[in-house]
């Protein structure tokens, strides 16, 4: 079995700056952990920090992250090796909905293409180069997603595509980290309907505020089980009436 060492313990959180990223960050930093905002604007990544700093949180900076820009994904993994060597946790969270009002038959290629690139191709190549550093902590990586069984209820393509390819990254990845014994740990979670600018802040009944997805996270982040190659389920899709 695994063992994960005793560390400053120290995350970054995607998507930092708003919704379900910004409620992670401030539940993991409520219950000890020194924060690392990853945004990619300056001005929404500083507004999230004043409010993290205001209620006690130890947030340590922030970090550009595009998940659109390979560039820019490789510069934040240098800024993050650099500045913050002792990352144990990496929750890529940030994310889009593609266009969740066509079918599939209305979908349009360059939004399938721009959802499964920064849905699955950026967390990808962000975790990837993020890797040696969390490998070497003994670190952990969480992803924030839904679920790849197709709902009878929602189901925009692009947006679906691009998760359940993320979905299986996390899958393949655990089944490498147990076979080889590589002191890595990666699972993913599905928060459940949650209110957010991603779905115009529905609150129709079934859904949730970041307040409680971000502390029942934090709470399965800390609950001192290992959780490897899982997909835990928060709350589960609801039909939208
Ligand atoms: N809300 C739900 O019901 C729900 C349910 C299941 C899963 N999720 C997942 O939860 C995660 C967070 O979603 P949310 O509902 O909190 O949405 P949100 O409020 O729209 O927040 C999305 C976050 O992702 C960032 N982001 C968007 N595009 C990005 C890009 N190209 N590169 C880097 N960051 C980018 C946004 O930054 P900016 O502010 O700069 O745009 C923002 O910080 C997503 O992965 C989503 O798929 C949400």
């Amino acid at each position: 079995m695994l063992t994960f060492k005793k560390m400053k313990k120290t995350a970054l959180v995607t998507g930092a700056n708003k919704g379900i990223g910004f409620g992670i960050a401030k539940h993991l930093g409520l219950s000890g952990w020194r924060i690392i905002i990853g945004a990619r604007c300056p001005e929404r990544a500083e507004k999230a920090i004043k409010e993290l700093q205001s209620i006690g949180i130890d947030v340590a900076g922030w970090v550009n992250v595009e998940l659109a820009d390979e560039s820019t994904l490789q510069q934040a993994a240098k800024e993050v090796n650099e500045k913050y060597p002792e990352l144990t946790l990496l929750v890529n969270n940030a994310g889009i909905p593609g266009d969740m009002s066509v079918d599939s038959g209305h979908t349009e290629l360059c939004d399938i293409r721009e959802t499964v690139e920064v849905n699955f191709i950026g967390t990808f190549m962000l975790t990837q180069a993020l890797m040696p550093l969390l490998e070497k902590n003994h670190g952990r990586i969480v992803n924030v997603t839904v679920p790849s069984e197709i709902s009878p209820y929602w189901h925009p393509l692009a947006y679906v595509t691009s998760k359940a390819a993320q979905n299986a990254m996390m899958g393949v990845m655990a089944m490498e980290f147990q076979q080889k014994g590589t002191p890595l740990e990666i699972f993913s979670v599905h928060p459940g309907p949650t209110t957010t600018d991603l779905n115009g802040n529905m609150a129709l009944p079934g859904f949730h505020d970041i307040e409680t997805v971000g502390a029942k996270m934090a709470e399965l982040i800390n609950d001192g089980r290992i959780h490897q190659g899982e997909f835990v389920e928060l709350y589960p899709i609801v039909k939208e009436d």
